[in-house]
């Protein structure tokens, strides 16, 4: 627990002595920060906080030997559990994206107030202890990072995609990684790969002052301890990975940083649940697509949507993804909306693995609240498609139609197209043909 009395302790590197000497006067009267040292060069800096340990290092971007930035890349390498505030007086993207990347946890723009100088100090120090505070509750226990995580250890990635938005996706992960928790007791992560508009948060009523961009300029120092400070636990015990807070802190976040994520992901857990947004121009989406075992796809009995799935269809040919790996499901499938199914399959030529019936008022009820259909209402049908979903997951026949219908046969509907019999005309010619 933290000692209310214990000041923060602050190291100030910055090479102007005017500067330096500003920032400590300003922070003289603060009753609980400290400064303890100060430092003209990066190197010094770096020294310094090795010996001295504070808890925050105030770091100048611009200095003559070495630049705040290569010196918190060292700092963070070097000396654990230090936080790094970068100070700047050019507020550009670029700087504030090589900044995060490095490791610093918040950035201030020269001249900047007293008062968001001492409130930053405050907010890093404040998600310091709380990160410190997960740290003793670390044990390999079930939900949690393996210890063991080695190389050999490859969980399953399952990814859920739409080309369209507002189709349940968000719904339908959330609701498929407790499920898959409750049946399998397995270690199961959650990730919301929405980047810029992240609801699983909101969805689980999780909150937590860490996100993945607190995973930057980290990467390489990816672990099983690193995944435990930044994962937040669901009363369900899902670990999950939050999406960034705002969406221009979602920018910070590459592609290549979110390969390591995964691959770390999966090596800490048995099954990682990932959600997306709709885009394929974001190489941060195609980069979830490409490391998923299984994207599943969901549409609605809505022609827009068929359309645009079978267009994904198309580009998942083209980024030669294995026909198995694109797993549909039809969601709010119900008898009211004049399409049927099979028509569906035969038109897209793909199968239709599952349904996910439709349920109203109980599925928004449950959003709002925030806790899932499946731990509130698990008698409910759509929970009840849910754990179905989940319970192939875990046998691992999720390339089977549901209702012991082999994935193969209903092929056979879809694979019209397959076989070369030629498409339907139009994009999607036949999906109103009878039977
Ligand atoms: N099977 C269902 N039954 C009833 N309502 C549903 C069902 N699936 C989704 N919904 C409703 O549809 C809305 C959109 O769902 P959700 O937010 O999961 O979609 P999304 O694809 O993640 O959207 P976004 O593009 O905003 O990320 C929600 O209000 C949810 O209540
Ligand atoms: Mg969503």
């Amino acid at each position: 627990m933290s000692d209310p009395q214990r000041k923060i302790k602050l190291l100030v590197v910055d090479d102007i002595v005017e500067t330096r000497n500003n920032l400590i006067n300003l922070l003289y009267f603060e009753k609980d920060i400290e400064v303890i040292g100060s430092a003209t060069r990066g190197q010094e800096g770096i020294d310094l906080a090795k010996k001295l340990q504070p808890d925050i290092v105030l770091m100048d971007i611009n200095m003559p030997d070495m630049d705040g930035i290569t010196a918190t890349e060292r700092i963070m390498q070097q000396v654990p559990g230090v936080s790094v505030i970068m100070m700047s007086v050019q507020g550009e993207q670029d700087y504030l994206r090589r900044a995060m990347r490095a490791g610093a946890r918040e950035f201030l723009v020269k001249p900047f107030t007293s008062e968001e100088l001492t409130s930053g100090i405050r907010h890093v120090y404040a998600e310091n202890q709380n990160l410190r505070r997960l740290q003793p509750v670390v044990t390999a226990g079930q939900g949690t990072p393996a210890a063991d995580a080695s190389d050999d250890h490859l969980g399953e990635v399952i990814s859920v995609f739409s080309p369209k938005g507002g189709v349940g996706r968000t719904t339908i992960i959330t609701n498929l990684a407790v499920a898959v928790k409750q049946h399998s007791k397995k270690r199961v992560a959650l990730m919301d790969g929405s980047l810029f508009f992240g609801d699983v948060g909101i969805m689980l009523d999780v909150r937590n002052n860490k996100t993945m961009n607190d995973l930057q300029g980290r990467v390489d120092q990816l672990d099983a301890q690193l995944l435990t400070d930044v994962m937040m636990t669901h009363s369900s015990e899902v670990k999950i990975l939050l999406a960034p807070p705002k969406p221009e802190q979602a920018e910070l976040v590459v592609a290549e940083d979110l390969k390591r994520i995964i691959q770390e992901l999966r090596r800490n857990f048995d099954y990682v649940f990932i959600d997306t947004f709709p885009s394929l121009k974001e190489e941060t989406q195609l980069a979830i697509l490409d490391a998923s075992d299984y994207i599943l796809t969901v549409m609605t009995l809505e022609m827009p949507s068929i359309k645009d799935v079978r267009l994904f269809l198309e580009v998942a040919e083209l980024l030669e993804y294995p026909r198995d790996k694109i797993v549909l499901i039809l969601n709010r499938a119900d008898s009211k909306h004049g399409l049927r199914a099979e028509n569906i399959e035969a038109t897209i030529g793909h199968p239709i693995t599952a349904t996910i019936v439709s349920s109203g008022a109980a599925v928004t009820l449950s959003i709002n609240r925030g806790t899932p259909l499946v731990m509130d209402a698990p008698d409910n049908p759509f929970s009840k498609d849910i754990e179905a979903l989940a319970k192939r997951i875990i046998a691992g026949t999720l390339n089977q139609k549901e209702s012991g219908k082999k994935g193969k046969e209903v092929a056979a509907v879809g694979g019209e197209h397959g076989k070369g019999s030629g498409k339907p005309g139009g994009l999607l010619g036949g999906l109103f043909k009878k039977r």
